[in-house]
């Protein structure tokens, strides 16, 4: 039997259940009950569920008094321990739950490590098979700035989905078979280069390479054809053809590791756009006999007629092109395919799409698509999600450029970040050996660019600004890696390991105590709404609170004081915040540093 005496990571979820057990035994309610148990105001409780109201309105009931009624049943059931948890009433019809010093204790002692914390979040997901698509760069092409969200954001929503118990396949679906390549190929050959002997970033001379030649068609629309001409051999299987586009993605392939490796990114396979060349046929065919898709001069499309910009009388006619004229596959015909593979070959139940906010028509489009292929050919059709993001500004709010106007490396960008990291390691901490502050500035630079760009909802824009997000005040990484590295040196100076077993026998007493208890209970409700849309700004926002509530807990409490309980509780409560800290800086990609 549930018990809310059963400590649970995620206590928001434990009320959640014992309410429906306890409404399940009793003929207030019909089905279709949902509690809705959120964290609480603080003023009134840790949590709230706000269920009844919806419930009563919908099935002309009075809310107070259906709310009286379960906070009766709830009170007399042994799911509800008034030791652990008192229930009040409040408004029109809300009921709130507040644990109680004891319940607090309890779970700090329970959820000791950070082992424990994944254990009880790995429940959220429990082994969901999920395919995260990211950072799906285009070869043959430089990093440049807007490369840096994909890898960030896809980062921190994969390890998040892996913290959460969820079964994750990294797919780095690269664009490894666009039109791009007939000119590259025919100006490579125009200038008889040899790819063996590329100078010490061939990634760039490619770059070059391409730019070149697609200058030069613009001029000599002949060499527009020799291009075409050279698509068409490589999409023919030519050896030769063949050998340089191999070795253009092995160029690239290699350029964007190094990169990944600087930023922590993690993908588990790199099945690109090519590797799907063979499968579009099914595609067509499927969509095709299933009515689906229809010719429209020469080419295959699949018209939205429900959405009303993807429809056939739509003025601007805007259908969903997965064939071009020509009988070439496209970014929508390998889409299509991408899906099915993971269906079939890794059993997705769920594909997360990481892109920025100018593809969402094509997404709308594919997984409308998709709904309907996988309708008619009996198909298990996954969840499908598109998470997307705004533009990076810069101070003048335009999409963030060099002086000159050309975009941003990325490589420069973490260059940069080192090396203003590094002026303000050194100027917070000028007697540390500069082999140590050089390595804590790669954390701080690196980390702070990370942080910055996920502490904003991703849906917005953000303005990119060096100063604040290298700041160690306010919602940043230095803050955050700063207040770690605090309460590491607490530990440092004690001679404890922060990582020892510690047990909280007396109870929690002071004001900051038990503010700082119950926002490291929340870690849970946190991680709860960052999963629930995929942002991780709702992460940040918790940390930085912690990291708050720590602040004025260790301004308020003396934690080396003579009484052995209480320092022994107060060295808890650091203790536990450190792992929070931690853990939380980790899922976002942020190693944090022992000292700063
Ligand atoms: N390569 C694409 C781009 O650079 C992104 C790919 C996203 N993934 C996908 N399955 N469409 O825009």
């Amino acid at each position: 039997m549930l018990s809310i005496m059963e400590l649970s990571f995620n206590p928001a979820a434990t009320i959640d259940a014992a309410l429906r057990q306890i409404i399940s035994n009793s003929d207030l309610f019909n089905v279709g009950f949902d509690p809705e148990v959120r964290p609480a105001d603080p003023r009134f409780g840790d949590y709230q569920a706000n269920g009844v109201l919806r419930y009563a309105k919908k099935n002309g009931k009075n809310p107070r008094e259906l709310a009286q009624a379960i906070l009766k049943a709830a009170e007399e059931s042994e799911l509800f321990d008034a030791s652990l948890v008192e229930l009040s009433l409040a408004g029109p019809g809300f009921i709130n739950f507040k644990c109680t010093h004891a319940y607090l204790g309890k779970w700090l002692n329970q959820f000791a490590s950070i082992d424990e914390y994944q254990k009880g979040a790995g429940r959220l997901n429990a082994g969901r098979k999920i395919v995260i698509d990211y950072p799906s760069a285009n070869t043959a092409k430089q990093a440049h700035i807007g490369h840096l969200r994909p890898m960030v954001i896809g980062e921190a929503i994969a390890r998040l989905l892996d913290f959460c118990g969820s079964d994750t396949v990294r797919d780095n679906h690269i664009g490894d078979w666009g039109t791009n390549f007939g000119t590259l190929i025919m100006q490579i050959k125009r200038e008889g280069v040899n790819l063996d002997h590329l100078n010490e970033d061939p990634l760039a001379q490619l770059d070059q390479l391409y730019k070149d030649g697609s200058n030069l068609e613009k001029q000599e629309p002949l060499l527009r054809d020799q291009s075409r001409a050279e698509l068409l051999k490589l999409q023919e299987g030519d050896p030769q053809n063949t050998a340089l586009w191999e070795k253009i993605v092995a160029i690239s392939k290699n350029a964007f590791q190094k990169l990944f490796q600087q930023m922590g990114v993690q993908v588990d396979i790199s099945l690109g756009e090519s590797f799907y060349r063979d499968r579009v046929e099914r595609v067509y065919r499927e969509l095709t006999d299933a009515e689906i898709a229809e010719l429209s001069e020469g080419a295959l499309v699949v018209w939205h007629d429900e959405v009303k910009k993807f429809a056939r009388n739509n003025e601007r006619p805007y259908p969903f092109n997965i064939r071009k004229k020509d009988g070439a596959s496209n970014y929508a015909s390998t889409d299509l395919a991408t899906i099915l593979y993971r269906v079939e070959h890794f059993k997705a139940e769920e594909i997360v799409y990481l892109t920025d906010a100018r593809q969402q028509d094509h997404f709308q489009q594919l997984f409308l698509t998709t709904q309907k292929w996988f309708r008619a050919c009996d198909y298990p059709l996954p969840v499908m999600r598109h998470v997307w993001w705004g533009t990076i500004l810069g101070k003048d709010k335009k999409p963030f450029k060099t002086k000159s106007g050309e975009s941003i490396k990325l490589q420069a960008l973490l260059d940069e970040a080192r090396e203003r990291a590094l002026a303000v390691v050194a100027k917070k901490n000028p007697d540390l050996p500069e082999k140590e502050q050089q390595a804590i500035a790669s954390s701080v630079g690196i980390g702070a660019l990370k942080y910055a760009d996920l502490a904003s909802n991703r849906t917005q824009d953000y303005v990119f600004d060096w100063d604040r997000m290298l700041s160690f005040e306010g919602n940043t990484a230095p803050y955050l890696l700063y207040a770690v590295a605090r309460i590491n040196s607490i530990f440092r100076k004690t001679g404890i390991d922060p990582d020892a077993r510690m047990e909280c026998v007396g109870l929690l007493e002071t004001e900051a105590e038990l503010t700082l208890a119950r926002k490291l209970m929340g870690l849970s409700s946190a991680l709860d709404l960052t999963l629930a849309d995929l942002r991780p700004h709702f992460l940040c926002t918790y940390l930085f609170e912690l990291a708050g509530a720590y602040s004025s807990f260790y301004n308020a409490d003396k934690v080396m004081v003579e009484d052995p309980s209480i320092r022994e509780r107060r060295l808890l409560l650091c203790a536990r915040t450190r792992n929070t800290l931690i853990t939380g800086l980790q899922l976002l990609g942020i190693e944090p540093l022992e000292r700063m």
